[in-house]
């Protein structure tokens, strides 16, 4: 067991940096047995620092230090000291050049940070913290220079040379050796710094500026992957169009690279003009990737684009200024895929995974403000709050200016802090002025963690035909924080007459109704609000928080008729399905403990026959209305939730559903199936999730007609996705038989794919019925699994835990005992990987007595672990003493 601590960095002792560097030289010298790294640095004291003569300390993280010099002089031992991550040296000039040579070793690097190799491809990783792992640096987002970098290699082992900015020399070298030099002409944070060296093909492409300039487009990959890149290389021609379209940003670099790896620890990194993806990220083609494959690639490279102005050209100035890039990127992307997509579906999209997973996180012991105050281990805060709430509250700030006054913002914003390291504060205060907007109060969401709920009641005056609701806001406890103060909340409604007509809505008795609008924002800004309706003439149902306006919980006392009737007559089509969703929470959760299938809400099976016959409407939000609150949603949900009886009753509900809708379903079916070429368009997609959402349904029923459905559609699909629907269909069903061949034909097929090996392994172990554990360890040992790849442990490991809910929390503790063995093993070989592993485990104290008992002695398992890393130290102590 450890003991002692790792130290916790508090934004209330943030100092600017005591020493400044101009220009980074580096010469990489990379070989089969590690690498040399030489870096030259021009360093001065930083004017602004109140420590005048402070020693030089750099930050390095596993180096070997083969030299160190000041103005050409080689230091001997005593000059400097290299104690606690840290290279010390007392006594330095006030302006000078300092020379540091170091020894790496990227072939046995298992954490994926700093340099290391994948697939035999020397590649790079330096956020958050990374660039210490290659060489000593002042490794700091406000410490910003310009690189310039050659790398020598082996020619024939990597004929490719990569890093940030333009080429600028190459040439040969003895013994079979040759070298590119990089020059990257903006300064920036050592985060941005990337290199790559191997045997790469190179898609190619231009795109011409708004301002007439070419820009050369490069996706480099393995040669066996040189057929999958054209999506991503559709996607980012869109993206570049569209951030020029709707932010003025322009390209500023001649070149744009994106690079593809398989060992990857998080999804794409944004590294200046060369982003490095993870594969499963950026390759896809029709036969080996599902719609939602291409649209998360569509969207990660549009968002790892558009940082180039969003974190590079402007970057944060600290680690707690992260959501400052990760929550605008993350604005900027969803609205991108809204733009180029589905709107209503985007939004369903991101609110499913806020209210699933970030209300989560914000309920639970890693709670934390969108700008955290103190950390351990940066990397345990690339959160959901960061990047997902963190958009929200962009949005929200969206939503009050207004979309030309939050333009004129971040123009303001790019102007004012083009080539800076600043902070959240800064971003808010731009929007402020562009906007003669006081949003004083609104940096409350940056600052206070929680989930706010708003509670709200109405009530309707006849006599005066006033209608008034009223709402109260109020903020839970989190870790350290309590007796929170009123957010500023942009409130958006409607309400809808009897005939769902929506009414208008007059603050002022006797104001003229034909001017008033139907829709407003009400701004939240105290405890509780009363809000008056003038002329309202029958008592009205609300439509609350339309197109989810805020990042808060609603409750109000919805009837069931309200919610079937709002389903089926909101304008807005993301309170639509909202109304469906509640109304479906609402029948699972009464009907938790029962096991009398007959009394399920009758109005719920209408509900849904309405939907499936309904093919005047949009099809892409009948598809989303369709799908059932998962799981994990309805267990966020409950207190003290039973996970073994709402497993049991969602599967009561689905089965009710599909014997009920039979017919519509295979009437469904048929008519989204077929239909000419496979294309990527909303109504496509829509048709394609409509078709395998109707084909699960029926095999949840052991349907016949179902099955024979699935084998022929798995037999004859020309798509992934169709191919998915209906190989997942199977596996979640009770033909056992069908099952293990169609599994096995399939892995036959798809073998030498790794990014369809990982969704096969993701739908056995996300299926309670392939996915119990002993099939869960029989994939662990499976020839394509990888313990180095994080993306294997992800699609085994983490899809059991984060969704194969029943099978984890078995009641007899194996699936928290099984979690807590793969962490324990993996946080030696990879910790970040093995700390984001660990959350499902984290939220034991919600659990009913049963399970929280079991689930804690996982952790404090873990938490005895010899040598636990900081990563898992935090989460595992937090989580146990929060
Ligand atoms: N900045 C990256 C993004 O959001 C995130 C990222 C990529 C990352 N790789 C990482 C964060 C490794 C921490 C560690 O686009
Ligand atoms: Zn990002």
């Amino acid at each position: 067991m450890r003991t002692n601590q790792p130290k916790t960095i508090h934004l209330s002792e943030y100092k600017v940096p005591a020493y400044l560097v101009d220009t980074v030289d580096l010469r990489f010298e990379l070989f089969d047995e590690g690498a040399r790294v030489h870096s030259t640095l021009s360093v001065r004291r930083n004017p602004e620092s109140a420590e005048g003569s402070a020693p030089l300390a750099l930050d390095g993280d596993s180096l070997k230090l083969e030299r160190v010099a000041v103005n050409g002089d080689d230091l001997a031992v005593g000059d400097y000291e290299e104690t606690g991550g840290q290279l010390i040296i007392a006594k330095v000039p006030a302006q000078f050049e300092l020379a540091i040579v170091t020894w790496v070793e990227p072939q046995n690097n298992t954490r994926l940070e700093g340099l290391y190799k994948s697939s035999g491809m020397f590649c790079t990783q330096c956020e958050a913290e990374g660039f210490r792992c290659i060489t000593y640096f002042p490794d700091r987002p406000d410490v910003m220079a310009r690189y310039r970098t050659r790398i020598e290699a082996d020619k024939s082992a990597c004929p490719v040379l990569l890093s940030n900015g333009n080429d600028v020399e190459k040439g040969d070298l003895d013994n079979g050796r040759h070298f590119v030099t990089w020059e990257d002409p903006f300064p920036k944070p050592s985060y941005l710094f990337a290199l790559v060296a191997g045997d790469l093909v190179e898609k190619q492409d231009t795109f011409k500026t708004c301002s007439g300039r070419d820009i050369d487009l490069r996706i480099y990959v393995e040669p066996r992957n040189a057929t999958k890149c054209d999506h991503a290389m559709d996607s980012l021609k869109l993206a570049m169009r569209w951030d020029e379209d709707t932010y003025g940003r322009e390209y500023d670099l001649d070149i744009f690279m994106i690079v593809a790896v398989d060992d990857f620890n998080m999804g794409a990194m944004e590294n200046k003009g060369l982003n490095i993806f993870n594969s499963s990220c950026v390759l896809a083609t029709q036969q080996t990737a599902t719609d939602l494959a291409f649209q998360r690639i569509e969207s990660i490279v549009a968002h790892e684009y558009f940082h180039n102005w969003s974190g590079n050209r402007v970057t944060c100035r600290d680690w707690f200024q992260l959501s400052l890039k990760e929550g605008f990127t993350v604005f900027r992307d969803s609205t991108f895929s809204a733009d180029v997509g589905s709107p209503t579906v985007k939004r369903i999209e991101n609110v499913t995974l806020l209210r699933t997973a970030q209300f989560a996180e914000d309920a639970g012991p890693m709670a934390h403000p969108v700008r955290p105050a103190s950390y351990m281990e940066i990397t345990n805060f690339y959160t959901l709050t960061i990047y997902e709430k963190g958009a929200e509250v962009v949005r929200m700030i969206h939503t009050l200016l207004g979309p030309d006054l939050f333009r004129k913002g971040s123009d303001l914003y790019f102007e004012r802090h083009d080539g800076q390291a600043v902070t959240t504060d800064d971003f808010v205060k731009a929007m402020e002025d562009a906007s003669g907007r006081d949003l004083t109060q609104f940096r409350l969401w940056y600052e206070q963690a929680g989930t706010p709920v708003l509670k709200v009641s109405d009530a309707y005056d006849a006599e005066q035909n006033i209608y008034r609701l009223t709402i109260q806001q109020s903020i839970p406890d989190t870790p350290g924080q309590t007796d929170k103060k009123p957010q500023h909340i942009p409130f958006a409604l409607g309400l809808l007459g009897a005939n769902g007509e929506a009414l208008p809505l007059c603050f002022e008795p006797g104001q003229d109704a034909r001017n008033a609008p139907t829709e407003r924002v009400l701004e939240l800004t105290e405890a509780s609000h009363t809000f008056e309706f003038h002329g309202v003439a029958q008592a009205p149902v609300p439509s609350l928080l339309r197109h989810f306006s805020a990042p808060v919980r609603v409750a109000y006392p919805w009837t069931r008729e309200q919610l079937v009737f709002l389903m089926s007559h909101d304008p807005d089509g993301f309170n639509r399905w909202d109304a469906g969703q509640r109304l479906a929470v609402d029948v699972i959760q009464s009907q938790v403990g029962s096991s009398d299938a007959t009394d399920i809400e009758p109005r719920l099976v209408e509900a849904y026959r309405a939907l499936l016959n309904d093919t005047g409407v949009d099809q892409a939000l009948v598809a989303k209305m369709l799908q059932l609150p998962s799981e994990a949603y309805l267990i966020e949900l409950a207190d003290s939730p039973d996970v073994a009886a709402i497993h049991r009753t969602r599967e009561q509900v689905l089965h009710h559903l599909a014997t009920s809708l039979r017919e519509e379903l295979v009437a469904c079916y048929h008519r989204n199936s077929g239909g000419g070429t496979y294309e990527l368009t909303s109504e496509s997609i829509a048709r394609r999730s409509l078709k395998n959402n109707a084909l699960a349904w029926l095999l949840m029923t052991n349907d016949e007609t179902g099955r024979d459905l699935a084998l022929a559609q798995l037999r004859d699909a020309d798509n992934m996705t169709d191919r998915m629907g209906a190989l997942r269909a199977l596996v979640n069903s009770d033909y056992a038989a069908e099952r293990s061949q169609a599994l096995a034909d399939f892995y036959d097929q798809f073998q030498d794919d790794p990014q369809v090996v990982e969704q096969w392994f993701s739908v056995q172990s996300s299926s309670d019925r392939a996915g119990q554990l002993p099939q869960i360890h029989a994939l662990l040992t499976h020839p394509a699994f990888d313990w180095k790849n994080p993306n294997k442990i992800r699609s085994v490991v983490g899809v059991f835990a984060g969704q194969n809910l029943a099978a984890f929390h078995n009641p007899d503790g194996s699936g928290y005992a099984f979690l807590a063995d793969q962490v324990y093993r993996l946080d030696d070989s990879n910790p970040q990987i093995a700390a984001r592993l660990v959350s499902p485990l984290t939220r034991w104290k919600k659990f009913a007595p049963a399970y929280s008992s079991l689930m804690r002695t996982a952790l404090e398992r873990i938490r005895d672990k010899p040598g636990l890393s900081d990563d898992l130290y935090e989460v595992v102590y937090k989580s146990l003493e929060g």
